[in-house]
């Protein structure tokens, strides 16, 4: 069943699927139901193979350069621990922060980023099993990573 609407500004709503808002909302009581999908990493090769939209949980650069920009400099070596779709890796490239290895669980998400931005490094490594050798780093960057690893429950959690 289609619906379509007039938005408050008098524009035309586009045409909504009923059926895939019902399936979105379902989708969404499931996992507020059922978190422990979001430490697994089939669960993210699943969403992640049905969306080519970018997404950043929480904030965005717009949101948070204001508190980065004073600590970073142009030669920061930076990690992006589960990077997922984000866009905020290539706004600070844009921003002269080049040095980010991006990393995330889901090989799928990590093909397509790669194929979205050439220029940027994408690597698909489980955060809690890197192999990058000590002080590789200046800076690591996590936004919801943790927090997804901590929704699968482990009462002895892989890392310090
Ligand atoms: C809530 S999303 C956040 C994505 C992105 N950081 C953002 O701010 O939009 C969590 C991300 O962590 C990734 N992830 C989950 N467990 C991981 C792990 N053990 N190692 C690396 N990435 C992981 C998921 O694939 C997903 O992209």
């Amino acid at each position: 069943m289609e619906s379509s609407s007039i938005n408050e500004d008098g524009t035309a709503n586009n045409n909504i699927n009923e059926n895939q808002k019902i399936k979105q909302s379902q989708e969404e009581n499931f996992e507020s139901l059922n978190p422990q999908g979001y430490a697994k990493k089939e669960y993210w090769n699943e969403r992640f193979e049905h969306t080519d939209s970018n997404f950043d949980w929480y904030a965005d650069w717009d949101q948070l350069s204001k508190y980065f920009i004073p600590i970073l400099t142009p030669d920061s070596k930076i990690l992006m621990v589960g990077c997922g779709n984000s866009q905020m890796s290539n706004q600070m490239y844009l921003s002269n922060f080049k040095n980010i290895i991006n990393i995330d669980i889901s090989g799928i998400v990590i093909s397509k980023m790669k194929e979205q931005y050439p220029n940027l490094n994408y690597i698909e490594m489980d955060a809690t099993k890197m192999t990058f050798p000590n002080n590789k780093f200046d800076f690591v960057i996590d936004k919801g990573t943790l927090d997804a690893i901590m929704c699968g429950g482990d009462p002895n959690p892989p890392f310090e």
